[in-house]
């Protein structure tokens, strides 16, 4: 079968990494979480005692992490300079500051670079899931998925996924959630945007599975077509 190429994007809490993963699995596709990336780079910058709000100098020394993703979706794993980081990367602190670090012009040329690599190197092709996939990096993908959900639904499956680690009330995540969407949405290169060939799924009534379902069934009948 020949390869695909899936490009799955949207702001978070809408079902993207779930969806991504378990479309990667069912379809026997590789898998990237270009979030984890960029994070991966962010806790690396933090660890470093650079000042994540100066760009310049997040800007002069983004070339020096090592950054490993695996792309096994039923084991997604990261890793900075040979160091796990699947863990440190979720913390409030990157979540908090990631969005700045995304924003450099030069991280992104970099991760980008990466993303495009691992990309090419996936036999059987690869879902990768992020905010500017379907614009900027991958704009030749087979299918472009662009999830979206109300902005309550969003903070809800958020403050589910911090139980027990980091207990946020949903009000706080809500706020946090804008925030970094606004950030996302509004920077200057390559912005969290819908391509206009994406087809758009509001996840708000939809569970887990359904998502799913409509995803495989879009790349199914892609598939077909050609
Ligand atoms: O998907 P996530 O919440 O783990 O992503 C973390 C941040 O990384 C997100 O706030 C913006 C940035 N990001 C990006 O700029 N481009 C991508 N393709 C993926 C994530």
């Amino acid at each position: 079968m020949e390869s695909v190429i899936v490009a799955i994007d949207g702001p978070s809490g809408t079902g993207k990494s779930s969806t991504s993963r378990a479309v990667a699995a069912e379809l026997g596709l590789s898998y990237l979480d270009t979030g984890a990336q960029y994070r991966a780079i962010t806790w690396w910058m933090l660890t470093n005692g650079i000042d994540v709000d100066d760009p310049g100098a997040v800007a002069a020394v983004c070339g020096k992490p090592a950054i490993e993703s695996g792309t096994d979706p039923l084991a997604p794993a990261i890793s900075v300079d040979g160091a796990d980081a699947a863990g440190p990367i979720r913390t409030r602190e990157v979540t908090s500051k990631v969005s700045a670090v995304s924003a450099v012009p030069e991280v992104r040329a970099r991760i980008t670079g990466l993303q495009r690599a691992i990309a090419a190197a996936a036999e059987k092709g690869i879902v990768v899931e992020g905010r500017d996939i379907g614009t900027t990096v991958l704009p030749a993908a087979d299918v472009k998925i662009f999830l979206t959900a109300s902005p309550e639904a969003r903070a809800a499956r958020r403050s589910g996924e911090l139980k027990g680690r980091e207990a946020a009330d949903l009000a706080s995540t809500r706020e946090a959630l804008i925030r970094r969407d606004a950030a996302d949405s509004g920077r200057k290169t390559s912005p969290l945007a819908k391509a206009d060939d994406a087809v758009e799924v509001d996840t708000t009534e939809l569970t887990l599975q359904q998502v799913i379902e409509c995803v495989v069934a879009l790349v199914e009948e892609k598939r077909a077509g050609r």
